[in-house]
């Protein structure tokens, strides 16, 4: 079964509006028609910027998938400073990320609340991006396939088999995040078919649909290598998004 690649730029909390709409006019220019034949792109500003960027994506037909980095399991209520997936479904949002091992680690997210955000994100008629992946201790002391197996199981938890099919998970190893150590080619793709066999334990056939993303300093030396395993369908991609050249090489690497 093919699987068409995601490439995905989270820009975490970088940019203001106007360098948001400017990066995405550079990307768009950067890349050809013929780019998107064979990839889905996508781009993860911070919620201040979403209008903007949702008004410059659709007055200029862009190719993009409009994505956001975060939003609260709830659709309203008394969450002072949250984001629902309501408002982001109405600006013409359709994938969130959810999960990120920034929030696991510093806003303290755990597996059930990952897994409640991602059932609320497909309730509004969007895809989740979920992520999973294990720090460096875990993955020294021969943890990492368990540790990524229950993220897996629980973050996932009470999908059904067609969200099963169309979820996104992105394997991001917390110590290869903005350090600028990647995982190796062959441990990215081992991790990447391990959670590919959780996922058919759970729900086969989903496992030969469900994309499976890398993260964690993917750029435009390692992108190509990575991406040409069997079990990575893409890319989650944090700070070489936010240079229009080197998202634009990253993605143009998925066509071959
Ligand atoms: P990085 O971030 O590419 O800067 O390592 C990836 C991510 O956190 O999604």
């Amino acid at each position: 079964m093919s699987r068409i690649p995601l490439i995905s730029g989270n820009w975490k909390m970088n940019l203001n509006h106007f360098e948001a709409i400017q990066l995405v006019q550079k990307l768009s220019y950067e890349l050809r028609n013929h780019d998107y034949d064979r990839v889905e792109v996508s781009v993860h500003p911070p919620f201040t910027n979403i209008r903007s960027i949702q008004t410059v994506i659709d007055a200029d037909r862009m190719k993009f998938r409009l994505g956001a980095q975060n939003c609260h399991a709830e659709t309203s209520g008394a969450f002072t400073g949250d984001i629902s997936p309501a408002m982001l479904q109405k600006l013409d949002v359709d994938l969130v990320i959810v999960g990120h091992s920034e929030r696991r680690a510093l806003s303290g997210e755990t597996n059930e609340l990952v897994a409640a955000k991602a059932r609320s994100v497909f309730a509004h008629g969007m895809t989740p991006i979920v992520c999973v992946g294990e720090t460096i201790e875990q993955r020294e002391s021969g943890e990492a396939e368990v540790i990524v197996e229950g993220q897996v199981r629980g973050s996932l938890a009470a999908l059904s088999k067609d969200q099963l099919s169309e979820v996104v998970i992105a394997y991001e190893p917390v110590w290869a995040i903005g350090t600028g150590q990647t995982a190796s080619t062959d441990d990215a793709q081992a991790m990447c078919s391990h959670i590919r066999s959780v996922v058919a334990d759970i729900h086969r056939p989903a496992e030969t649909k469900v994309r499976i993303q890398y993260g964690g300093s993917v750029n435009v030396a390692n992108a190509r290598e990575l991406m040409a395993m069997e079990d990575i369908d893409g890319a989650l991609v944090g700070g070489a998004s936010l240079e229009a050249a080197s998202f634009a090489r990253i993605v143009s690497f998925q066509e071959v």
